[in-house]
């Protein structure tokens, strides 16, 4: 299936949106009609039942006896349509109303065909490719009955050690937000109440990938500035992309849990936002209240987490067992469970649930179709990231006639999928070590010896097979990283090299002198200063997933040249951590040409050193920045100009300059703009992402690129809490990564 370019869609559908916004008028009209009649019906019971979610636990009859009774308005994790629509039929024909149920799962990057995980998919800087594969993951899901996933998940995430830091689309508000946006679109699809489309679930709301310390569930403590310049504005845009519904997280950020903040699920995301979604408290989130210390027993966190707005209660059950005694006690109003009613009908009458509540069993499968393995294969590919080509040693040219495989994730079907994956097969995994004896067939000898098993293993041993392996070769084929458990939910890590003996591997392979590439499949960032200094050539792939081996084979062999810049920056230590680009200048800011460790002069003086904000043994620069990523060929950047370089508020900065493949590979540039405001009546980040596009040039070809940018995009939350855009000075940068370009100057005046 051929999926029609997002942008030339929303080109298409620009003449007719009044239309569209009309029909949409009148059908919301007509739901909420619908939803006031059969709120007027519900008994008190029947209505807190649909704020109740269990997760299927096998037993059919003790499920349909609670759904009988009304006692259940979701069920998660059940996948087996035959189930899915026997526990439908209770609901639909023994219930007393006959509501639908809301049948969900965790469909995070894909259901059955698994595309590379939100951060890789992040990298491809390509809302395309986000796009699509939530598409593909809402048309398998859909076909077994599920019709709401808990994704995308768009916490900003700047701490690697954060196991979670693998869901998300990694530390960059703009980003995530375009990411976020695209996945909604796919899930969702062009209309709810298709049977294709999948409820979206923006979560965690809010901040959670800012956990202490990277400690997952540990608390955060963010000020509201930065919420809303840098968590909230991601979940801003999937509400108005039309989401329809929120998670709580986890965390108590300041002392006050998700699940218990009504400043963010009422005052934020219903007064400011106009949400009216529903929102589901993240498992057990809620009776957790009474192990953060804010809920002193489970009638507690019922009246806490209904009077904050939370409209669902995933499996902790307190909302069934002790609303009906709050409302007698007036502690809840009986109000306010109405509303979180509503809120849960119009999602269901949206989805078309109560006309098609059933999955058609007898639909030929659509699971593993071979267009969704070509979409997640061209996922993978312009997901990876290509961090250091010496000597051109990639692609692998003709003249190589012998490649060494090594390395524990290079026949790895399972790990290579990565985190989250609960429905993906990993028999239908096809890893590099197969895709490279496909595509090379008889004209290469592969000789593989993975050295270790797997990527926590110490096996000295195993290291010198294959080396002795490797020294046959013309070149090494290393593939290392991660196993899928060592990263995603309750998976933080405080050391971030490569686990078990995978560094030690990596340095005997260099020792044989033979070129190696290294391939790193992880689920984050990983301190690999070490072997990008062995290697010679190293390639990224966040946990690429089912087609992950066919797509690095191509990138190999220069089928496929490499485009991913990355999301994320990767820290040269873990004690470097927090580390990313959009942060603020200090008063001491690093000259970046600091004298370090072993550099200094014994008995140096205390003030010899200079008084900058750096590590003495790490300086200040990561490893690699935000958005940074290299390509075979190589591109040059010139001729920025801005049309204007005095704006007023209500004006677009328009930015052009050309960029232009000055090397013999065609391959696509992820081109990005960077904004700084150089002085606010609070500090400002000295670089914010505002603008990003993906521009394919053949050798020699040369485009002339425009960037437009709405100078009301440059708003800030002022030392008054007022989000305003103050005039002053301005730098921009056009530039292929957070770290180089061109700086460019342009005011704002009243
Ligand atoms: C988990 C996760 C959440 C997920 C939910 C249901 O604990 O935090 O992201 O959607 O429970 O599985």
């Amino acid at each position: 299936m051929k999926f029609i370019k997002l942008f030339s869609v929303c080109l298409l559908l620009l003449p007719f949106i009044s239309c569209k916004d009309v029909a949409q008028t009148k059908s919301d009209a007509a739901i909420e009609k619908k939803v006031e009649a059969l709120l007027s019906k519900m008994s008190l019971e029947e209505k807190i039942g649909q704020m109740n979610q269990i997760s299927s636990y096998g037993n059919l009859e003790d499920m349909a006896a609670l759904i009988k009774k009304g006692e259940v308005g979701s069920i998660l994790n059940e996948v087996d349509p035959a189930r899915v629509n026997a526990l439908q039929r209770v609901a639909m024909e023994e219930s007393h109303l006959g509501i639908p149920l809301l049948m969900a799962r965790d469909v995070i990057h894909g259901f059955k065909t698994i595309f590379p995980i939100p951060l890789g998919q992040a990298a491809s800087f390509d809302p395309q490719v986000a796009h699509d594969g939530a598409r593909i993951a809402a048309i398998e899901a859909a076909s077994v009955g599920i019709r709401w996933t808990f994704a995308p998940m768009i916490d900003i995430a700047r701490d690697p050690r954060w196991g979670r830091i693998a869901e998300g689309c990694g530390e960059d508000t703009y980003l995530t937000s375009v990411m976020g946006v695209a996945m909604v679109k796919g899930f969702q699809g062009d209309s709810l109440n298709s049977p294709t489309s999948i409820a979206a679930c923006a979560k965690h709301f809010v901040g959670y990938g800012a956990a202490e310390g990277g400690r997952d569930y540990n608390s955060t403590f963010i000020p509201e500035r930065r919420l809303r310049e840098v968590y909230l504005p991601p979940f801003e845009a999937a509400s108005k992309a039309g989401a329809a519904t929120f998670m709580t997280s986890f965390n108590d950020n300041d002392g006050v849990p998700s699940t218990g903040n009504s400043f963010i699920l009422k005052q934020v995301l219903r007064k400011e936002w106009g949400f009216d979604g529903f929102v589901v408290s993240d498992w057990a989130s809620a009776s957790e209240m009474m192990v953060h210390g804010f809920a002193a027993d489970s009638k507690d966190v019922a009246m806490k987490a209904a009077n904050a707005g939370v409209d669902m209660e995933m499996v902790s059950y307190t909302f069934v067992k002790e609303l009906p005694g709050l409302i007698k006690e007036g502690k809840v109003k009986e109000s306010a469970i109405d509303d979180a009613v509503r809120n849960i009908l119009r999602v269901k009458f949206r989805l078309g649930l109560f006309d098609n509540p059933y999955v058609d069993e007898k639909k030929p499968s659509v699971l593993y179709a071979p267009s969704h393995l070509e979409a997640a294969k061209q996922a993978a590919v312009e997901s990876a990231i290509l961090l250091k080509n010496a000597n051109q040693t990639l692609p692998l040219q003709a003249s190589v006639k012998t490649v060494a495989v090594v390395g524990p994730m290079a026949d790895a079907p399972y790990e290579q999928m990565g985190t989250w994956v609960f429905d993906g097969d990993k028999n239908h995994t096809v890893t590099p070590l197969n895709a490279i004896k496909k595509l090379v067939g008889d004209k290469v000898q592969v000789i593989y010896e993975p050295g270790l098993t797997y990527s926590r293993e110490k096996n000295p041993a195993g290291i010198s097979k294959a080396v002795s392996a490797a020294s046959r070769a013309d070149v090494i084929l290393a593939f290392v990283g991660e196993e899928a458990i060592l990263s995603g939910e309750a998976h933080s890590l405080a050391d971030l090299n490569l686990q078990g003996d995978q560094g030690a591997l990596i340095s005997a392979l260099a020792k044989t002198g033979k070129p190696v590439v290294t391939v790193v499949m992880a689920g984050r960032p990983l301190t690999i200063g070490k072997e990008v200094e062995e290697s010679a050539a190293v390639l990224y792939s966040f946990h690429p997933g089912t087609m992950g081996g066919p797509a690095l084979a191509d990138l190999l062999w220069g089928k496929a040249v490499p485009s991913g810049k990355t999301p994320i920056t990767f820290p040269k230590a873990v004690g470097q951590i927090p580390i990313y680009y959009a942060h603020n200048n200090t008063g001491r800011p690093a000259n970046h040409d600091e004298v370090l460790l072993n550099d200094i002069q014994v008995g140096a003086g205390q003030t010899s050193l200079g008084c900058r904000s750096f590590y003495l043994d790490a300086g200040v620069d990561p490893l690699f920045p935000f958005g940074y990523g290299l390509s075979y060929t190589t591109f040059k950047y010139s001729n920025v100009k801005l049309v204007s370089n005095s704006l007023k508020k209500n004006e677009v900065l328009k930015v052009t300059f050309d960029l232009e493949n000055t090397g013999k590979y065609e391959g696509t540039e992820v081109a990005q703009l960077y904004v700084r405001d150089k002085v606010g009546s609070v500090t400002r980040p000295v670089k914010e992402l505002k603008r990003f596009t993906r521009v394919t040039l053949k050798p020699g070809e040369k485009k002339n690129v425009t960037f437009e940018l709405p100078v009301s995009e440059l708003a800030f939350w002022d030392i008054n809490m007022k989000k305003v855009v103050e005039p002053g000075d301005f730098s921009l940068w056009v530039a292929p990564n957070s770290q180089t370009g061109e700086e460019v100057f342009f005011r704002v005046v009243e």
